[in-house]
């Protein structure tokens, strides 16, 4: 994939969090979704790029953009000339307009606009329901981790691994009921937890940067969020396990949690995915070829939020290609009176 894509990639997610910007603690997180997937859509569509939406916002009937199999890019430009649809790079493309919601609405820390790029084929195309995931960066992923194994198993080969005792480590974990317990004994056996309300994503590239002390992260979290951080920790150089899990499973028995996980299983199957086998780094995100971008909406510690004073915005977006695996921090400063590109009221 050419190296100047990453910067047009970088557009996209830094228009995402300047469109989210204004509904940051507004208690609307529907709203702040809905501008940040139209933003992201509009740049997407500005790219040289023949590309298909392979995780995104859901089903076509339930999405109405940036849906899982929506086409984006200006190859299907119908006004662009034969001649330059040549230069169309075929791309997947796996979105989350808004890691956090919630964060959003609620004005908390980490809430992030990211998306994942690769060539055809390169993602998993997991279904929306919920996946244990294991996240580890550089210092344990030479086949350290085993999702088969017991947690504190996994601790302390990652604590022999990377060369660190248990109680120096950070395990970063979604501060979700049904981790409760988990927490407990994680903090029983000493470790420093980093409990974090929800996003998920920025929590497991954090174990992949140098300069983090989040040394892995553990949890059940989204499907499509896990794929997501697979393509930014195979690009960074850690290691990751998953396993799909069923709504009854996470959620507890009921009715509704049972027709929900029926829907699940099948649609696994048709899939070709078995639920509860371990997914390994390869299966989630097959190939190095991978751009990955992400911008802070609210402050964050991966990377710091957006900034506005009138109509001058500031962005902060880490930018990572799994080919060189260089990562680059992107600090934009944009005059939104001069941003049109067809955004119009989203970024005022
Ligand atoms: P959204 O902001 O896209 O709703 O996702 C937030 C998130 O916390 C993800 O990061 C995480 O993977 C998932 O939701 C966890 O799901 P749940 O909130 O149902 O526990």
């Amino acid at each position: 994939m050419k190296r100047e894509l990453a910067l047009e990639f970088a557009r996209v997610t830094e228009v995402a969090a300047l469109a989210a910007y204004k509904w940051i603690g507004k208690g609307d997180k529907n709203a702040a979704d809905g501008a940040a997937v139209n933003a992201m859509r509009i740049m997407l569509n500005k790219i040289l790029i023949e590309g298909e939406i392979v995780i995104g916002e859901g089903e076509i009937d339930e999405a109405p953009m940036l849906y899982i199999g929506e086409k984006v890019g200006k190859y299907f430009d119908k006004n662009l000339k034969e001649e330059e649809r040549i230069f169309c790079t075929p791309v997947d493309i796996a979105v989350d307009p808004i890691d956090g919601t919630k964060m959003t609405a609620k004005g908390q820390d980490n809430a992030v606009a990211v998306l994942a790029v690769g060539q055809k084929g390169s993602f998993l195309k997991a279904p929306d329901m919920y996946m244990e995931k294991l996240v580890v960066g550089q210092g344990a992923a030479n086949g350290i981790i085993d999702l088969d194994k017991p947690l504190l198993e996994n601790i302390n080969n990652i604590s022999r691994a990377i060369k660190k005792d248990i109680k120096d480590m950070t395990i970063g974990i979604l501060d979700k009921p049904r981790h409760e317990e988990i927490i407990k004994d994680l903090q029983k056996i000493g470790m420093k937890v980093f409990a974090f309300p929800d996003g998920d994503v920025a929590a497991s590239v954090l174990c992949g940067i140098v300069d983090s002390d989040v040394d892995m992260m553990y949890g059940i979290g989204g499907a499509p969020e896990g794929v997501i951080s697979a393509a930014a920790i195979r690009a960074l150089g850690g290691d990751m396990q998953a396993r799909l899990k069923l709504r009854n499973e996470v959620k507890g028995v009921s009715i509704e949690n049972n027709k929900i996980s029926a829907f699940e299983r099948a649609r696994c199957e048709k899939l070709g995915l078995n639920v509860g086998d371990i997914l390994k780094l390869d299966d989630l995100a097959k190939d190095d070829e991978i751009l990955f971008s992400i911008t802070g909406i609210t402050r964050g510690d991966l990377v710091d939020g957006v900034k506005r004073r009138g109509a001058i915005g500031r962005t902060q977006s880490l930018v990572i290609r799994g080919k060189s695996k260089t990562i680059r921090y992107i600090n934009s400063v944009h005059n939104l009176d001069f941003k049109d590109e067809g955004l119009g009221e989203l970024l005022k």
